[in-house]
């Protein structure tokens, strides 16, 4: 008897990390069933003709703020997950500075429940490695986290930054459990500093927010965490690389065989320090968009793979929170997660990267990393059928008012861009079809805590952890 398929995606351009062929591709219970030339497929309950299309493994963003609970005026697990499914991004990794933090099991919990009952997409869910939670963190692991963050510079939601010492009880932690503990590599100390003394200067214009954090910041933090994790075997990962200057500690960091992965975002490969004037309060962000001159060591670096992966930092605030007089008073970060394809996209069509390239930043990277290959970020037999067809001819221009996402301002409002994506699809259903969110896949989406496999953990001088040394000697006992 021949399985009949779901559905099949018919003569279509297949994108993989090293490659493109042209076939097509069967679906089954939420997994990719089949992929090949169009005579070899089962027969299906649908097909869809995929001629003219790309056929990518959905994008993983693996930094995404939702801010639910506690600021869901900006975002909410729904129109979080609402503009994933619209810029073609089938898994989310979410961020604890929301209100309360996501600091304990009873808060990891509360967020579980929120972003099940929500989401459209798949999503994981970091715990925070703070100063005051250490001993939290295994339970965190328990209640089922992709990772944790590590906010070095303070951010939206005032978390204190940790001390040195509070992270490297927490690196010892997390390294005996092999999960990624991902980066706000920028040190708060300098920052806070700079920016007394450029208020008491009466700086208040925008690129005074640039001027507050030098590439200082981010080269003291990635070589300091770095630091950490090479004594205590952490893995790391580097968020929103930004500087030409911190990809130095990063290389060397990589080069001494520490376990760290880097991420850029679009706005640090294709905005610079001229883009203030007109932006104004729209583009700040932390880490800062800096000099122009950066953006071509950042491409290199992604080129030749020190830079792993490209995710989004989506941090929504409404108009009136981005909009205020003073560059300190507005709120830092913008939405992203919704544009970052076709924003990415264009670049492929002017011949910047190739879509295998994109392909590997944006989904093939982050699943190895995370320990989801090869359940995600590949199109194969076995996989979860997380995809996005993509119209590589068709323009668009991003605009503020179109977007899902609760804050309505976005830095690319107005940019013209060509590379769509055109229906996007979470385990086999669609989630977006024709450029339409699906309503009803709210709740859709499942944490995929459950399916990540990271490598053995390879935790370091596991004699001189603070547990190992409060311990009694042995003869003492
Ligand atoms: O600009 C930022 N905004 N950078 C971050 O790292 C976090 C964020 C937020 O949560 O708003
Ligand atoms: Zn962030």
């Amino acid at each position: 008897m021949t399985t009949t398929a779901d559905i099949v995606l018919r003569n279509g351009t297949l994108v993989y990390p090293d490659g493109v062929r042209e076939g097509s591709l069967a679906i089954k219970d939420g997994k990719i069933f089949a992929i090949g030339d169009d005579a070899a497929m089962p027969p299906a309950h649908e097909t869809l003709d995929a001629t003219g299309m790309h056929i990518l493994p959905g994008a993983i963003d693996a930094h995404v703020h939702f801010r639910e609970p506690g600021y869901t005026h900006k975002e909410d697990w729904q129109t979080g997950t609402a503009a994933a499914a619209m810029g073609g991004v089938t898994t989310v990794f979410e961020m604890p500075n929301v209100s309360p933090p996501t600091a304990g099991k009873v808060e990891l919990a509360q967020k579980h429940a929120l972003a099940t009952a929500k989401a459209h997409v798949d999503y994981g869910l970091y715990g925070l490695l703070g100063e005051e939670n250490l001993a939290n963190l295994e339970d965190l692991v328990a209640g089922g986290v992709i990772g944790f963050k590590c906010f070095m510079g303070n951010t939206f939601g005032n978390l204190p930054a940790p001390s040195t010492g509070a992270m490297l009880e927490g690196f010892e932690i997390v390294a005996r459990h092999g999960k990624r503990i991902s980066l706000h590599a920028e040190t708060a100390s300098i920052m806070a500093r700079r920016q007394k003394h450029l208020q008491a200067a009466g700086r208040n214009d925008p690129l005074a927010h640039l001027a507050a954090r030098p590439a200082v910041v981010a080269i003291e933090a990635v070589s300091r965490a770095s630091i950490l994790a090479e004594w205590t075997g952490a893995r790391i990962h580097v968020l929103h690389i930004s500087s030409a200057e911190e990809l130095k500690p990063l290389r060397e960091a990589k080069a001494r065989g520490v376990d760290v992965t880097g991420e850029t975002c679009p706005q640090y490969l294709l905005l610079g320090a001229e883009d203030y004037g007109r932006l104004g309060g729209r583009i700040r962000v932390n880490p800062p968009v800096r000099e122009a001159r950066n953006q071509g060591p950042i491409w290199d670096a992604l080129k030749d793979g020190t830079i792993d992966m490209i995710a989004t930092d989506h941090a929504p605030h409404v108009p009136e929170e981005k909009l205020r007089e003073a560059i300190w008073d507005c709120d830092c970060g913008f939405p992203g997660v919704e544009t970052q394809m076709s924003l990415m996209l264009t670049e492929v069509n002017v011949g910047r990267m190739s879509i295998s390239d994109y392909v590997r930043w944006t989904s093939y990277n982050p699943a190895r990393a995370w320990g989801l290959f090869p359940k995600k970020g590949i199109l194969r037999a076995g996989a979860d059928a997380d995809i996005v067809l993509v119209d590589l001819r068709r323009s668009s221009m991003i605009c503020d008012a179109d977007l899902q996402s609760r804050a309505k301002i976005t830095p690319w409002n107005g940019r013209a861009v060509r590379g769509v994506p055109v229906h996007t699809l979470v385990r086999g259903r669609f989630v977006m079809r024709d450029r339409k969110l699906i309503d009803d896949t709210k709740g859709w989406g499942q944490s995929v805590h459950a399916i990540q496999e990271m490598p053995p953990a390879k935790p370091r001088h596991v004699d001189q952890t603070t547990a190992a040394i409060v311990r009694p000697p042995l003869a003492a006992q």
